[in-house]
């Protein structure tokens, strides 16, 4: 190691607090320095390279070296490089990329608002909600309802709705009004001899239960991510949605669909919503907003809601909620390039071309004697390891079974991710080729049974 990169590891452990982190463990083994990137391709400060298995955090779409997303930066900064969206200001980029997201929206949507990240315009989603039911009158609609394993974010409201224990316990969340019902995982949560289409049903039934016991008249909304992230990659059942979105509309329930992860091509349309008939009153999106490369987010808000905005603001004189980045003409210049990029270069074709090959090699890794489930849509996918195939046994969470296959797939050069449940996630950026997807499974098939072995 150079003088530099130790000096860097030094600084790292000393000031560096790190987010999902072993931090004690951290003290002793310092971090892993990502020093560049090019495709889909990262290298480390030592010069190992790896491929980006799940495009950083699932977020960069373009691949690590797109020229145009660099000059359309770079050519906002020169031009602005400050402009904000409070007290009727607004630069072009802010407004043509408002305009661009309401004509891709996967429903009919009046406005959108922007933010910096995936919690904040989760959290900026509840304080609408809340702001519209006080519009409205109903001052007790107020409680929102998401799935244990929901990922949503960290924030205190969104971090209410990430119904993961990790990311909860100690932090004193949820905060109250905050529900959490099942998670639509088949694999795990269905019943001996049940089918997707009964569990789906189940489900359902059980969200018309809780929302009954709650009182519809306390119950505001229910956000969904449509597959699932990071609380372990999970498809839902072909009929899910349908289902829950009819019981949503029986006791006026708002819909938001987080599509944080599955925004903008991931399943191979360009929404989740899509993939899953989803009609949302609300969309959260980030991530592949930007291709990951500046921080930015955005909530969409229907033409009801957004009425009721309008006349809540004139009521209070102005709609009382701003973010000083919200709508930052540089990332906000990236994000209509990174759209305009997806538009000329039909990155949904290019998705669908690849991805029959993408859930063929994952589906195959089902065979393997750690794999309990392999599961995806489009470019996306997760794997859930077992100790026994036959029981569904997971290993003890002491042996960190899904960290052990995830840091031998590093060892031969790819970047995955373990989730929480002994899951992993494959969410490589949308750019990937053919070549470069079986590139990725060879080297997750070299990496399954090193960990078979150690874990045996
Ligand atoms: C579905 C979903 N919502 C919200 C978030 C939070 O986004 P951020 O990390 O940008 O705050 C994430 C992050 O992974 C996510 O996957």
């Amino acid at each position: 190691m150079t003088h530099a990169a130790a000096d860097l590891v030094r600084q790292d452990i000393a000031f560096n607090l790190h987010p999902y982190t072993n931090l004690a463990l951290h003290e002793e083994r310092g971090p892993m320095v990502i020093a560049r990137g090019e495709g889909i391709y990262v290298w480390d400060d030592a010069g190992n390279k790896y491929i980006e298995g799940l495009a950083g955090l699932w977020c960069v779409s373009l691949g690590f070296s797109e020229e145009r997303l660099r000059r359309a930066a770079q050519r906002q900064l020169d031009t602005l490089p400050f402009a904000h969206n409070f007290a009727h200001r607004t630069s072009a980029p802010a407004t043509q990329l408002a305009a661009r997201l309401i004509e891709v929206a996967p429903a009919p949507m009046a406005k959108a608002y922007f933010v910096n990240s995936g919690s904040e315009a989760v959290d900026t989603a509840i304080k609408i909600i809340w702001y519209y039911n006080n519009g409205l009158g109903r001052a007790q609609k107020k409680k929102i309802i998401s799935r244990k394993r929901g990922y949503h974010g960290v924030t205190v409201a969104a971090g209410s709705l990430t119904a993961i224990p990790l990311m909860q316990n100690d932090f004193d969340l949820p905060l109250p009004r905050m529900l959490h019902t099942d998670t639509p995982c088949h694999y795990r949560n269905g019943l001996d001899g049940e089918s997707e289409e009964q569990f789906a049903a189940r489900l359902a039934q059980n969200l018309d239960d809780l929302i009954t016991r709650e009182g519809a008249d306390t119950v505001a909304a229910f956000i969904a991510e449509p597959v699932m992230g990071a609380g372990g990659l999970i498809v839902p059942p072909a009929t899910y949605f349908a289902r829950v979105q009819e019981v949503l509309r029986r006791h006026d329930v708002l819909m938001v669909a987080d599509e944080v992860i599955c925004g903008f091509g991931r399943t191979g349309n360009w929404w989740g919503s899509d993939t899953y008939n989803i009609t949302p009153d609300l969309v959260t999106c980030a991530k592949q907003l930007s291709s990951g490369y500046l921080p930015i987010g955005a909530v969409m808000v229907s033409r009801p809601l957004y009425e009721t905005l309008a006349l809540q603001s004139k009521k209070h004189g102005a709609f009382g909620t701003g973010n000083t980045y919200g709508g930052h003409p540089v990332p906000a210049a990236v994000a209509l390039e990174t759209l305009e990029i997806y538009r000329e270069r039909d990155i949904i074709s290019q998705v669908r071309k690849v991805a029959p090959l993408f859930q063929r090699r994952l589906a195959a890794l089902a065979g393997h004697a750690l794999v309990g489930e392999a599961r995806g849509v489009g470019l996306i996918g997760g794997l859930e390891i077992v100790a026994d195939k036959e029981s569904k046994q997971q290993f003890d969470p002491a042996r960190k079974a899904a960290l052990t296959v995830t840091e031998r797939a590093l060892a031969h050069g790819l970047i995955i991710r373990p989730l929480p449940g002994d899951c992993i996630g494959i969410c490589p950026p949308l750019v990937i080729s053919e070549a470069q997807i079986n590139a990725l499974f060879d080297k997750l098939e070299q990496a399954l049974p090193e960990a078979a072995a150690a874990l045996a």
